[in-house]
């Protein structure tokens, strides 16, 4: 689903992302986390294909990432939200169902599976801050793109949204869809089958978190992460 090789990106002079490899398949529920300007939103940017490559190569769906033809394979929420506030939750998606040519029918759909049909008539501005992620959620799942990039959208809710939130994600890897999900909060690992760490735009480890405790003899992710940066400087 996912072939990245030797990703480098150059914003403005600095090198961003050295030389990142990393292959994912179809269900799997993997983890983007590293600190704050660890390139994870460059990463996803990069994703989509909105984001200029300086080498390597990133296929999707074995082609290069940004093609016309992947237009609907890939399911994307912003680090910012990116819904009407002044629209209800419904014609949100009934906007953006409209822009993707899928029919009304997805619209009850998406907002079943984010647990949203009884605020469906809400006016944006006046949900809480997890309701919004979940509307943002809803619009990257209308037409069911194999491949979902969320970009920190577990940032600022409170512990029970964002386990409700990572079970979304879990469900729906469990139906076959890829998640990358990004977060700073290490914490989160524990929801992942798979970690993917950053630091300074370089992959620092790639297995299970499970893996990364036992390898760290560590019961806690954030002083997992910290050895790891240690063992490796
Ligand atoms: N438009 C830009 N031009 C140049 N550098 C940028 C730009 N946006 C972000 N960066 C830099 O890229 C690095 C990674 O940023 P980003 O991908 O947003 O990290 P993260 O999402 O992990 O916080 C940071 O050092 C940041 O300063
Ligand atoms: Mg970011």
């Amino acid at each position: 689903m996912i072939d990245v090789k030797d990703l480098r990106v150059i914003r403005q002079g600095n090198e961003i992302l050295h030389e990142l490899s990393f292959r994912a398949g179809a269900g799997e529920l993997i983890g983007l986390l590293g600190p704050s300007g660890s390139g994870k939103s460059t990463l996803m940017r990069s994703l989509l294909g909105v984001q200029m490559l300086s080498g390597g190569t990133l296929q999707i769906l074995e082609r290069p990432a940004g093609s016309a033809s992947l237009r609907g394979a890939l399911g994307y929420v912003a680090q910012s939200s990116s819904v009407y506030l002044d629209l209800t939750v419904e014609e949100n998606l009934r906007y953006f169902a409209g822009i993707l040519h899928e029919p009304r029918s997805e619209v009850g759909r998406v907002l079943a599976v984010v647990s949203l049909t009884t605020l469906a008539g809400r006016v944006v501005s006046s949900l809480s801050g997890g309701e919004r992620t979940r509307v943002s959620l809803a619009t990257a799942l209308l037409g069911s793109p194999p491949i979902l990039v969320l970009d920190e959208p577990t940032v600022g809710l409170d512990p029970i949204l964002r386990r409700d939130l990572w079970r979304t994600f879990d469900e729906l890897a469990k139906s076959g869809t890829t998640v990358v999900v990004s977060s700073h909060v290490m914490d989160e690992a524990a929801h992942c089958a798979r970690l993917l760490l950053l630091r300074d735009g370089r992959l620092l480890f790639d297995d299970s978190p499970a893996k990364l405790l036992a390898a760290a003899k560590s019961s806690s992710y954030d002083e997992a992460f910290e050895r790891l940066i240690e063992s490796q400087s």
